[in-house]
């Protein structure tokens, strides 16, 4: 294992009516007296789930009021930060800063998704910051030593594990980079998760959600050390559980039981517990990130169409552990019977056939879920293929995968995507 240092330092309170039970005292805590609260949202689906009505009802038992106007209208004001989108831009994250400054926000609250999430605990860094956070923190990875807004979370959509890390990625759609970072000092100091919430996403979000979950539990797991160890076994066991849920999930979305394992594997995937010691990948999420920059894609789907691909460019370089993943997660134990099937190609050793045959469950998983798994199918176009080069050239390069990939190589992988 390679030498790490954990910590978490958010406060998860998960189950059916947490809101109601656990938001008044996390605020009590967390939003200095005379200040005012800031509750971010997307585009309206927080009004149907309930969670905007349940977050309201409790701010306003607490004696907080919508605010008005006129910013010097006193403390103890709900402000609005409404209208963030999915792939949250810069600009968008500057407006929340703004606003937050503006009413002398002392608490964020974020209500949604991963993009909510992320455009909130950036707008709490840059709301705090004299400095301009996009250049010095996301471009430049400075270090993160001023004092930023406390920001909880209320998740309605499980998929990013941004309630429980310090993660938040923005695209600048200027430059046409999207750009994730991790500071301890960006972890939400609350998480509450009400499974219920999501039994309104869309079909296509519990998919595309899912497996961007199974994604992170992935390019965790598919990195050094492959000798066995204690973040790869808790690794193994989380995407076992959630092929398992996933697939309960799809054939009854109002499985609640199913709901709420997802929704808490997501965090479990992305608390830093199952990176400890390892040296993380994240290429495909590199891949992904940039074309959903150029492109806007959804990122779950997106991650869909790179994986199988990718894993087939990049298997022998960690055979080891593809092998363990065969046999560990997918039960693919017998290289003789994959042989007699007629699999194997002449030369080909039983790691490898079981690293392929680990590469061909996932990929019968993408199409049993109905992701796409194509970038035809994600809705790319003649202008995108156009654009592939220039694309495959402005992806970062992820220094802990098996093995580094070259632009060329990314070209080839979306080619073969395509
Ligand atoms: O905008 P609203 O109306 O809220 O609708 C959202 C949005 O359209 C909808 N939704 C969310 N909860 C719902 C719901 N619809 C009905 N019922 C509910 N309960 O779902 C749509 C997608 O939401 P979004 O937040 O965009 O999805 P996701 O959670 O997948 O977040 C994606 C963003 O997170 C980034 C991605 O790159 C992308 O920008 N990531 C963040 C990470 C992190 N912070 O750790 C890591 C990830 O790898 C990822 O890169
Ligand atoms: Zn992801």
């Amino acid at each position: 294992m390679e030498r790490f240092k954990w910590e978490c330092r958010t406060k998860v309170r998960s189950g059916e009516g947490c809101v109601a039970e656990w938001l008044a005292p996390l605020v009590s805590e967390f939003a200095p007296e005379g200040s005012n609260i800031m509750i971010g949202y997307g585009g309206g689906s927080v009004k149907k789930n309930g969670a905007y009505d349940d977050t309201v009802r409790v701010l306003e038992s607490m004696g907080y009021s919508p605010a008005s106007g006129d910013p010097a209208e006193g403390s103890r004001k709900i402000v609005e930060f409404s209208g963030i989108m999915s792939n949250p831009t810069l600009a968008k994250m500057l407006e929340g800063a703004e606003l937050a400054r503006k009413w002398n926000v002392g608490l964020i609250i974020a209500i949604g998704g991963g993009s909510v999430m992320d455009c909130c605990k950036a707008a709490a860094v840059q709301a705090r910051y004299e400095g301009d956070a996009w250049e010095d923190f996301w471009m430049k990875g400075k270090a993160m030593t001023h004092e930023t807004v406390p920001c909880g979370v209320i998740v309605t959509m499980p998929a990013t594990g941004s309630e429980v890390n310090g993660c938040a990625v923005l695209t600048n759609e200027e430059t046409r980079i999207k750009c994730d970072r991790d500071y301890p000092e960006m972890n939400p100091v609350f998480a509450l998760m009400d499974p219920a919430y999501t039994l309104t996403m869309p079909v296509r979000q519990l998919r595309a959600g899912t497996f961007d979950i199974l994604s992170h539990i992935m390019e965790t797991y598919f990195s050094h050390p492959v000798c066995g160890n204690p973040a790869d076994d808790v690794a193994e066991g989380l995407m076992k559980g959630l092929i398992r849920d996933f697939r309960a999930a799809l054939a009854d979305p109002q499985d609640i039981q199913a709901r709420s394992n997802i929704m808490w594997t997501a965090s479990l995937a992305e608390n830093r517990i199952i990176k400890t010691g390892k040296s993380l990948d994240f290429q495909a999420h590199n891949m992904e990130h940039q074309l959903s920059a150029y492109t806007d894609c959804n990122h779950g789907e997106g991650l869909a169409v790179l994986h199988p691909v990718y894993y087939r460019h990049i298997y022998k370089d960690g055979l080891p552990k593809f092998a363990d993943w065969a046999r560990n997660v997918w039960g693919i134990t017998d290289a003789e019977a994959l042989r007699s099937e007629g699999y194997a190609e002449p030369g080909m050793s039983d790691e490898e056939l079981l690293a392929l045959a680990g590469i061909a469950a996932l990929e019968e998983l993408i199409q049993e879920a109905g992701l796409p798994s194509s970038l035809r199918e994600l809705g790319f176009g003649d202008e995108e293929e156009r654009l592939l080069p220039v694309i495959a050239e402005s992806c970062f390069i992820s220094g802990g995968a098996f093995r580094q990939l070259t632009a060329d190589e990314i070209l080839e992988i979306y080619e073969e995507c395509w």
